[in-house]
């Protein structure tokens, strides 16, 4: 259906399409009960009485989070969980500008991955941001052929290797990812076709501009792109709702995954959907 409406030059999905898109993604997000709890939210911004309730169920929800991300450090005597402030582009120091470290928590992201709807084997993960290597460790589990972590920060990447080496002893996968030191509005990203995974890396106005670089890039090199969004900022939501070359592949309330690229034949990724799933 998506790339039908490409070809069509339609690819901005009408508005209740998106809505039942919306409502079906609501109900793909269970890991620590992510749909109960946005109902409970959404319920306790009219019904004053939920309001507690929603409070209490979130401090539960977020408790049992931490607990989780903790977990696989425990598991793996890996170091992600521990949070820090870091610049968001090069140049400048903390105190000009910066945006917090924080890893992905392993339920989210499996869920997140399992429910994108293409064969995972044809396409390389790039994590924007990786950080302490989290998402690289967890990406090892699905079958991309090809695993990319860009970060600003040298001293992130260093904790993120030791991290790779403890992942490796403790779970015997191979799992050899290319670490870039780079700011990822000034990198080249490679021809190929590529899963952008983005744990909400940067602030809204350098996110928006990291996603258009991806769109463009994808259009000039008719590679197949995947951008994979927690939690985009600002504007990315209606930039990537609203450009005719992006097709909603999964929305939630809490992640988006669209799939980017055109050539000659129509939408890569919407074939390879129709294809493969
Ligand atoms: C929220 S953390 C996500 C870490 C990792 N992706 C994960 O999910 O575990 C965001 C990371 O983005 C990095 N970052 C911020 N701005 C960046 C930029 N312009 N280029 C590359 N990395 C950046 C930060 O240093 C930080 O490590």
């Amino acid at each position: 259906m998506a790339s039908e409406l490409l070809l069509e030059g339609k690819c901005c999905f009408a508005p209740w399409k998106r809505k039942y898109m919306q409502i079906q993604g609501l109900f793909l997000v269970r890991a620590h009960f992510g749909w109960v709890n946005f109902i409970v939210r959404k319920l306790s911004d009219r019904i004053r009485l939920t309001a507690r309730l929603a409070r209490w169920i979130n401090d539960v929800l977020s408790r049992r989070t931490e607990a989780r991300s903790l977990a696989f450090d425990l598991t793996h005597k890996t170091k992600t969980f521990e949070r820090g402030d870091y610049p968001v582009a090069e140049g400048l120091s903390v105190d000009e500008r910066c945006w917090g470290y924080g890893p992905i928590n392993q339920d989210f992201f499996r869920e997140i991955m399992r429910s994108v709807p293409v064969d995972l084997s044809s396409y390389s993960f790039i994590d924007v941001g990786a950080g302490k290597g989290a998402a690289l460790m967890l990406a090892s589990e699905f079958s991309f052929h090809h695993i990319i972590g860009v970060e600003l920060s040298g001293e992130l990447i260093d904790i993120g290797k030791r991290n790779v080496e403890c992942y490796h002893r403790s779970t015997r996968r191979i799992i050899d990812p290319e670490w870039v030191r780079a700011d990822f509005l000034r990198w080249k990203i490679p021809e190929e076709d590529a899963l952008f995974f983005f744990n909400n890396p940067l602030p809204k106005d350098i996110a928006l501009q990291a996603v258009q670089k991806i769109v463009e890039e994808s259009f000039k090199t008719s590679t197949r792109s995947i951008i994979v969004y927690r939690r985009p900022p600002g504007e990315v939501p209606r930039y990537l709702a609203m450009n005719p070359s992006c097709c909603p592949l999964r929305l939630s309330p809490y992640w988006e995954i669209y799939g980017v690229g055109l050539n000659k034949d129509g939408w890569l990724a919407g074939k390879a959907k129709n294809k493969e799933t």
